[in-house]
């Protein structure tokens, strides 16, 4: 066991959230302390009736503010970091520098903080596959590949991993890194692909597919993530990367997965508005290779056709929960993005 005393910061986000959820039903000795500065992307709801449990405790902060992770660190046995900005477009935009100073900064104080009072504690950095850049088929990048980022994201979630490293040689602190791939399912916030398109076609809206809809990403169920994370605390090693990922065969493109939504949803094809020039940088192709995590024991528990299908029923029957995260905000972002380029 990696801790009983967990720090799980950005627990209120997609991913994060459903961590904490399985991390709280698998072990009843668990507690959790969840750090959340509850961005537009983050929902205190998302941890569901966990909220009111004794062994969860919600903390609204900043993981860039080192007072206030002086004080969590020293509660805790093991910290897994999913707080980030995560969505690519907006890093492409006049956004760019909160990418840098939560990405890779807020890593720097979660850190330091250990560095300082709890050395030998464990640190998971969530880490993504798109630092490796785009990658040519049929190549699958390992671990020690090099990293070509191609947007500030992935340019900031590279620094992170860096760092963690860093600290690892320095100071001898044990820092883990996970390098996923696309994940979708329940929770995840209308910005992203998968739960922008299901939720514009449940409302006949168009869905703005760019650059021809050919490009590859290795799409794997959040909770299939969720176990690697808790199997790369408890069985991996001290210092080392991790890539997670489904290795889709064949893989899918993003038209295909459109073409999965709209059989799903019952949507029509008209929907599809093909567009391009909104993702500068745009990458062609994720994939990985995993032979690393699968040795540990992990196997993702889901085929892609399943995980939409079940992921569309429940945007289905959860749409007040979208319905509430596409708010003012919400279309202020949309029209400003999707506003600003021609239709192809
Ligand atoms: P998300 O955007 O849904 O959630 C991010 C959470 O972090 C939000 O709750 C937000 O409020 C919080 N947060 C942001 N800045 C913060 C700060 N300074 N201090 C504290 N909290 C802060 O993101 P997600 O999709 O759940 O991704 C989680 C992590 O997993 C990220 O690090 C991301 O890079 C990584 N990742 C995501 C995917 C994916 O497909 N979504 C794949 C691989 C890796
Ligand atoms: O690979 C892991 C990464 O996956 C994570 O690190 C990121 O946090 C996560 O956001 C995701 O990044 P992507 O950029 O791949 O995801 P997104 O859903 O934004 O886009 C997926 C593909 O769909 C990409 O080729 C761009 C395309 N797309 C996206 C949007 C938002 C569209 O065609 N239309 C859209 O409106």
């Amino acid at each position: 066991m990696h801790g009983t005393n967990v720090l799980v910061t950005g627990g209120c986000g997609f991913i994060g959230s459903h961590f904490i959820k399985g991390l709280l039903s698998r072990d009843s000795s668990t507690t959790v302390i969840n750090l959340d500065l509850l961005t537009y992307a983050g929902d205190p709801k998302n941890v569901g009736e966990w909220a009111e449990s004794p062994r969860y405790k919600f903390v609204h902060g900043d993981i860039r503010d080192p007072e206030l992770v002086d004080r969590l660190i020293p509660q805790v046995d093991s910290v897994f970091n999913f707080a980030a900005e995560s969505h690519v477009d907006r890093s492409t935009g006049k956004d760019a520098g909160e990418f840098i100073k939560t990405n890779v900064y807020g890593v720097f104080v979660l850190l330091d903080a250990i560095r300082r009072l709890r050395p030998e504690i464990r640190f998971l950095q969530v880490g993504t596959d798109e630092v490796y850049g785009d990658i040519e088929a049929p190549g699958f990048p390992a671990e020690n590949a090099i990293l070509q980022p191609s947007s500030p994201y992935s340019a900031s979630k590279a620094g992170a991993d860096e760092l963690a490293l860093s600290f690892s040689r320095t100071h001898n602190l044990d820092v883990r890194i996970s390098r996923c791939t696309n994940n979708y399912g329940p929770y995840q916030y209308p910005e992203k692909v998968i739960p922008l398109f299901i939720t514009n076609a449940l409302d006949e809206q168009p869905l703005p597919l760019y650059d021809g809809g050919t490009q590859i990403r290795d799409w794997l169920r959040v909770s299939d993530h969720c176990e690697a994370l808790h199997l790369i605390m408890e069985k991996g090693q001290s210092g080392e990367i991790y890539n997670v990922g489904a290795n889709q065969s064949p893989e899918r493109s993003n038209a295909e997965i459109t073409q999965m939504i709209l059989a799903a949803t019952g949507a029509s094809a008209s929907l599809i508005e093909p567009r391009s020039g909104l993702r500068p940088g745009h990458d062609q192709r994720y994939a990985v290779a995993t032979d690393k995590i699968r040795d540990l024991g992990w196997a993702p528990q889901l085929d892609i056709e399943q995980g939409i299908s079940e992921t569309v029923s429940w945007y289905i029957e959860n749409r007040k929960w979208w319905e509430a995260h596409k708010d003012a905000a919400y279309q202020a972002y949309y029209s400003d993005h999707y506003g600003q380029k021609k239709k192809t």
